[in-house]
């Protein structure tokens, strides 16, 4: 999703010139050396011909390696995105060490059966999902300049969030909302946890993205991001609340968690899978949402084919056309295009819930135009995601006979 002419632009500038007003002020290049891993089928197809990089540092019958400058992956990016009609198409990594990891497979998780039994704790949660919250919260986020994983803007974001799940997490006995920091880039991931009553090590995961990008990639860009991905951190938020709320209590760990730097590899969410991987977590069922309000392809949810668990997926559509007051249908991106994909490369169980067919989504992403008006102005296709988010929470991770009963009503 970049614009080669002006990644390519800025490079040769970046490179001959710092006196000039224009191009605009960018960040001084670093010699930083990434990590970038390939799909070996990719690379073997005929859309590959003139692959920019020669000499793989690791290969197996998978995935090929490269050793890149940070500065290139713009370029990177636009070559996939020319040849294979897509975005990205490649991971990032911050050291062999981690590239490595990356290759392998993962520590086993044990299947958990998936019933849907929680009607009489669903059913009154998602009635109460207000659209104005997931509106405001959109608002709120595509306020920061850009939420980009370098700059200064992008690691106040993490912390505003923080500070909102806090709020939500002082209202649950034993809840924390804490950053996650990343050894190799400034932008911290938030997670909010709430720890299960019964089996606190088995752990469902409700993620998107925190971050945003303007395509050229400059850290002062505008990049308001309000689809992608403020509505799924939205999204995330307003069920988070009416959790908190409720005075609901899971058996199983939840673990609420929006993901730094994703729109530069998949980084962040790489970095916390291969941690959860590493430690033996049990993670028994991920849903991600990355782009929720842009209604580009009528109404309902599109779950992911690709880069996914097949059961937990057929699973989760079940849960939309249960709870979501619209149904479920399907779509592919046909890359690792979001955070869904670090868990499932690690072994996770993972879905993901998307706002249209891949060709009917919002076009407007990675531009200063990535605004709430260019999504219709308001959050009344999020809701639904919203709706989703506390059916998977709630249905996964079950009820813990709560000491003092829920509370009702609920308001919106
Ligand atoms: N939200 C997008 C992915 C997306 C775009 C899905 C359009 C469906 C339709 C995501 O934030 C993104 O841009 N991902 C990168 C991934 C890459 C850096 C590994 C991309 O697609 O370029
Ligand atoms: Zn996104």
């Amino acid at each position: 999703m970049k614009t080669i002419g002006l990644s390519v632009a800025l490079l040769i500038s970046a490179s001959l010139s710092f006196a000039d007003e224009f191009p605009p002020k960018i960040d001084p290049p670093v010699a930083r050396d990434l990590w970038v891993s390939f799909d070996q089928a990719d690379l073997a197809s005929p859309e590959a011909a003139g692959f920019p990089l020669s000499s793989p540092v690791l290969s197996d019958a998978r995935t090929a390696v490269y050793v890149v400058r940070e500065q290139m992956l713009p370029v990177l990016s636009e070559f996939m995105h020319d040849r294979f009609k897509r975005c990205g198409g490649y991971l990032a990594h911050d050291s062999e060490a981690a590239a490595r990891a990356a290759m392998r497979p993962s520590a086993v998780v044990p299947r958990v059966a998936y019933t849907l039994d929680q009607q009489a704790v669903v059913t009154p949660l998602v009635a109460a999902v207000s659209e104005a919250n997931i509106r405001g919260t959109i608002a709120d986020l595509a306020a920061f300049n850009n939420r980009y994983y370098q700059s200064e803007t992008g690691v106040s974001a993490a912390q505003w969030l923080k500070g909102r799940w806090s709020e939500l997490a002082a209202k649950i006995p034993g809840a924390s909302a804490e950053l996650f920091t990343h050894a190799s880039w400034k932008q911290p991931s938030v997670i909010l946890t709430i720890p299960g009553s019964e089996k606190p090590d088995e752990i469902v995961v409700l993620g998107g993205h925190l971050d945003s990008i303007n395509g050229w990639g400059s850290s002062a860009a505008r990049a308001p991001g309000a689809d992608d991905n403020a509505s799924g951190i939205a999204v995330l938020t307003e069920a988070a609340r009416l959790l908190a709320e409720s005075g609901y209590r899971p058996k199983r760990t939840i673990q609420f968690m929006g993901y730094a730097a994703e729109e530069v590899g998949l980084r962040g969410s790489q970095d916390i899978a291969a941690k959860y991987a590493a430690g033996g977590k049990k993670v028994i069922g991920v849903i991600q949402f990355d782009m929720s309000n842009f209604k580009g392809s009528g109404d309902g949810i599109f779950m992911l084919t690709d880069f996914v668990d097949p059961a937990l997926s057929a699973f989760t559509a079940e849960l939309v056309n249960t709870y979501a007051g619209v149904q479920a249908s399907t779509t592919r991106c046909g890359y690792a295009c979001s955070d869904h994909a670090s868990w499932s490369k690690k072994g996770f169980p993972a879905a993901m819930a998307f706002e249209a067919t891949f060709d009917g989504s919002n076009k407007a992403i990675h531009t200063e135009r990535d605004t709430l008006a260019t999504s219709g102005g308001d959050a009344s296709h999020s809701v639904p995601f919203a709706k989703l988010t506390i059916a998977f929470a709630v249905e996964l991770a079950k009820t813990a006979p709560a000491a003092g009963g829920m509370r009702k009503p609920l308001s919106r």
